[in-house]
């Protein structure tokens, strides 16, 4: 093959693996491939301990049993449950076995866990978690470190991760993969700082990349989360996996869109009307305050638009902590009372806060098993086959563990489980020093073309604009109720809004910290996988999950029980057309310990 790329230096490197990104997952990913001996290598766009996990407030959910009594079965049943019964139930049974190691192993490596009066790990409730398969009463199976639980894991796993014989490439942001004949060969990679070229050349490529929550107006995720390993994975012509899923957090402070956690409500904390009503009692008599996530916002979804929001407009929900003992917040949810105070100006001890469903995390993601391989559905039709060398994990990966709605302190769980899990993988697979055959010679052309196509964009669309286009549209046709109508509008909205990327104008043409060019780059990423979400939304024609369908307001086995595998015809001159196909839902489970959970109508 020859090259058409344009002419730019590149520095090469090899590595055993090259783990894309240094959240959670990544960072446990990197650790495991170091310690099996493989030359590692960790690409980062932002400082490894500014990654999103580091945002992650509640805890990590695992079967202890240290405050209430637990069993991962209990756990297992939650999951699938929360799930709506999209998740594959052998991937739910290996998180929820491994779940109690993983957060022992996080432990030892240093998280400050808060503890109970006899010294062990403090564990607080969340909502969908269960005791006596989904009975009752409410579980405490949520391992907390204050509410900077995510903070806390970020700093120790960074610091374990140093430990080994990792190379970390900090602030570099990663463009497309390598890929030859389906399998995939690397990655190419933009250095910020100076703006130096690299080529990473790797048996494995593990993307942990997070979710895309920037491609909506109002999310708890940070800026950075463009969903970069979606985008290069749709580039390279594989499928993203269920996008029509998107979760709604309950508790985001009103125009702000931090995030407030959920374990505010398992220390107590509840919602109100306009009336002073308590009104999750409605809709979920059991759970109340501590149903699951599509539950919750759904329910205050509807109190806003039959008039029972509060505020001048009408359009938030009160959360309620001022009957807590100060002394608990305080000592439990310091960071929240924390940005109640900056955010919206409240004192949580006294006050109520405003808060509003705000888009929080994507179930959907880049297709892989347990192990972390990616899979796709393959040319003889098999919806399993694994594409060699690449590997996703966290956010970015869809197992599927969550299914059509994740419970909270599931997230933080499934990152260092398939953190771990991946770097088991990769030992088995390759041997330290296995020798690497040279790479096409077309290998960053897709990466520079597409680079260089924006550094000199000359058109009549500033980023900025178009970016906010995309993201009103999200918000506007893929929120929490969806309609046919408003999906439809919604996808010639996006295709519009996607037409306007080939008269993009990009004002800077360095490469040195050129954060519009990066900025262009990432705003690629996300309206690809804009765009999957709305026509993946627009084609299940069922309410599941998060996805609450009000033509189709019942969830339907017979028909929709599938996963939705969706393509993205975008790069090069292609219109962005989307093509859509499933894979069947594991409806088996890992091992004989545990029975196939049937499904059946979700109440909390
Ligand atoms: O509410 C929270 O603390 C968020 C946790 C999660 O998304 O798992």
């Amino acid at each position: 093959m020859t090259s058409t790329q344009p002419a730019y230096k590149i520095i090469d490197h090899t590595y055993d693996t090259v783990v894309v990104g240094a959240g959670g997952s990544g960072l446990r990913a990197t650790m495991g491939s170091a310690q099996a001996g493989l030359r590692t290598a960790c690409i980062t766009k932002v400082f490894p301990t500014r990654s999103h996990t580091v945002a992650a407030q509640g805890g990590i959910a695992a079967s202890l049993g240290n405050n209430s009594p637990d069993h991962w079965t209990w756990h297992m049943y939650d999951t699938v449950k929360g799930s709506d019964w999209l998740g594959d139930q052998d991937a739910i049974e290996y998180m929820v076995r491994e779940a109690p190691a993983a957060v022992y192993e996080l432990e030892h490596a240093g998280v400050p866990f808060s503890r109970n009066p006899e010294g062990t790990i403090y564990q607080r409730p969340f909502g969908g978690h269960m005791q006596n398969m989904g009975e009752g009463p409410p579980v405490q199976r949520t391992c907390a470190a204050a509410d900077r639980t995510g903070h806390a894991m970020l700093h120790a796993l960074y610091q374990q991760s140093l430990k080994y014989d990792a190379d970390f490439f900090i602030e570099y942001f990663a463009i497309d993969l390598i890929m030859e004949n389906g399998e995939c060969r690397g990655v190419i990679a933009l250095c910020m700082d100076d703006g130096s070229i690299h080529r990473f050349r790797s048996h494995a490529v593990v993307l942990a990349t997070g979710g895309y929550g920037r491609s909506y107006f109002t999310a708890t995720s940070a800026h950075t989360c463009t969903g970069d390993g979606g985008g290069m994975v749709l580039r390279a012509g594989l499928p993203l996996q269920d996008m029509e899923f998107v979760q709604f957090h309950p508790t985001g402070i009103y125009g702000a869109g931090v995030l407030i956690t959920e374990g505010a409500r398992g220390e107590g904390g509840y919602l109100t009307n306009s009336e002073g009503e308590r009104f999750m009692e409605r809709y979920a008599p059991s759970a109340k305050d501590l149903a699951s996530r599509d539950v919750v916002s759904r329910s205050m979804a509807m109190e806003i638009r039959e008039g029972r929001g509060v505020g001048p407009h009408k359009d938030h929900i009160y959360l309620h902590l001022d009957h807590i003992d100060a002394g608990v917040l305080a000592e439990r949810l310091p960071g929240i009372t924390e940005s109640g105070k900056i955010f919206a100006g409240v004192d949580l001890t006294r006050q109520p806060l405003p808060v509003v469903p705000t888009v929080h995390y994507n179930m959907g993601g880049i297709p892989c098993n347990y192990h972390g391989e990616v899979v796709t559905i393959g040319a003889d039709g098999n919806p399993e086959t694994v594409v060699p060398g690449l590997f996703a994990v966290g956010e970015a990966a869809c197992v599927s563990v969550h299914g059509a709605n994740r419970l909270g302190s599931n997230s933080l769980i499934d990152l260092v489980v398939f953190g771990r899990a991946t770097g088991l993988r990769l030992k088995e697979l390759i041997k330290p020093g296995t020798s690497h055959n040279s790479l096409p010679k077309d290998s960053a052309d897709l990466a520079l073309t597409r680079l260089d196509h924006f550094r000199h964009a000359k058109g009549g669309s500033p980023t900025a604009e178009v970016r906010v286009e995309m993201q009103r549209t999200m918000s506007a046709h893929a929120a929490v109720f969806r309609t046919d109508e408003l999906m439809a509008e919604g996808k010639v909205k996006l295709a519009n809004t996607y037409k306007r990327m080939e008269d993009i104008h990009v004002s800077d043409r360095s490469l040195i910290w050129n954060s519009d060019l990066v900025e262009t780059l990432e705003l690629d990423n996300l309206i690809s996988q804009a765009s999957v979400t709305m026509h993946s939304a627009y084609n299940r024609k069922e309410s599941r999950g998060a996805h609450a369908h009000e033509d189709f307001p019942e969830r339907n086995d017979a028909e929709w029980m599938k996963h939705t595998a969706a393509w993205f015809n975008g790069w090069g001159g292609k219109g962005g057309e989307v093509r859509l196909d499933y894979r069947p839902v594991h409806e088996y489970t890992l091992t004989d310990d545990v029975e196939y959970i049937k499904p059946k109508k979700r109440v909390y």
